[in-house]
């Protein structure tokens, strides 16, 4: 048997999927997906959420002035979706290149989705807009029923919403945020090439054991949210594939250690600091090391019709202590595997 690489050496990989939040946590946590990656689909739920192109160009602003010197880091601006966008703004938006994608909360799906779509019937008129002008639609995918469970709550979107909108609008390009089902991965799969997935960290790491067994852990709590077993398995599956409909998207969602310990925490794993080490290390596991590279830096690109980065990083297999607390400018947040060692490194 040849013996286990050392280290892997991959292009530069992209985020496709964080959330960066605003003001001193964004000083932050900035640097962390900056040193990771050379590009991130920064997520707009803010407080109140970046709707139109000033507020996401200014958004942009911020987050570029937050990237340390010497980091080479561009962030792609995405437009939050409201019962009220007007098809007008969008394709303005996205020919000025103010964003590249748009992004569907189902409202009070999430933190920050409070005005979020309410009925995509609503906003018809803005997906055709985007189905003509070949921008991505991000979907956030949970209803949001109060009958309906909310471990169930992902696939029954897919029945009630999501493959009624890929058949209703079949050359529109949909990324399915985040996937946490075999579900999801089976509608992915079966669906045409204009249908992706991002997978983050967490849901290849976790089960919903991790969060209810011998206590409640709110750090492993996020939304979606984790399932059992066998959804994780297939969703590891789907990953390391080399499916080119699969890729990176880490969901990275800081919020304050007070938020999340609470007696109603908030939802969010905050993985940007080991971002690459958490993910190499389950291809590692499933012995596919040499489809890590297309999964973190060439599908992502390919599906929203960017250029791959050029540059490389390389990861060595050596033992990382994730710390138990980061400090994110002031603001205390606990990371995805605090205290717990990671078997590769980023180098640099
Ligand atoms: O766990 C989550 N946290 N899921 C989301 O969809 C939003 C995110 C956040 O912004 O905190
Ligand atoms: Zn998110």
């Amino acid at each position: 048997m040849p013996s286990a690489p050392q280290t892997l050496t991959i292009r530069r990989p992209d985020d496709w999927h964080v959330h960066l939040r605003d003001g001193e946590v964004l000083r932050g946590v900035v640097p962390h997906t900056a040193r990771q990656f050379a590009r991130a689909i920064v997520m707009p739920n803010l407080s109140p959420p970046v709707t139109g192109i000033a507020a996401v160009s200014a958004y942009r602003d911020r987050i570029v002035a937050a990237v340390p010197a010497g980091l080479d880091f561009t962030p792609l601006m995405t437009a939050y979706l409201t019962d009220g966008t007007e098809p007008g703004e969008i394709v303005r938006g996205h020919g000025e290149g103010a964003f590249v994608a748009a992004k569907l909360y189902p409202a009070h799906a999430t933190t920050g989705s409070a005005r979020g779509v309410t009925d995509v019937a609503k906003i018809r008129g803005v997906l055709e807009a985007m189905q003509d002008i070949g921008m991505p639609l991000l979907v956030h995918g949970e209803v949001t029923d109060h009958d309906v469970d909310i471990f169930d709550r992902e696939a029954v979107f897919i029945d009630r919403v999501l493959a009624p909108l890929v058949r209703d609008l079949p050359g529109l390009k949909v990324v399915f945020e985040h996937i946490t089902t075999a579900e999801a991965a089976a509608f992915v799969d079966g669906a045409g090439p204009q249908v992706a997935a991002t997978i983050t960290p967490q849901h290849l790491h976790i089960n919903r054991n991790a969060m209810l067994v011998g206590g409640i852990r709110p750090h492993a709590y996020c939304l979606p949210v984790a399932k059992r077993e066998k959804h994780r398995l297939a969703l590891r599956k789907a990953a390391v594939s080399g499916s080119p409909k699969y890729f990176l998207g880490t969901d990275s969602a800081p919020h304050a250690v007070s938020a999340k310990e609470s007696a109603c925490g908030c939802a969010g794993i905050f993985n940007a600091p080991f971002a690459l080490e958490s993910y190499v290390q389950v291809f590692d596991e499933e012995g596919a090391l040499d489809r890590f590279e297309a999964f973190a830096s060439e599908h992502g690109p390919r599906f929203y019709g960017l250029p791959l980065n050029p540059g490389t990083v390389t990861l060595e297999r050596s033992e990382v202590e994730v710390p138990a607390v980061v400090d994110a400018n002031g603001t205390p947040i606990v990371p995805f595997h605090a205290g717990e060692r990671l078997q590769w490194k980023l180098r640099g």
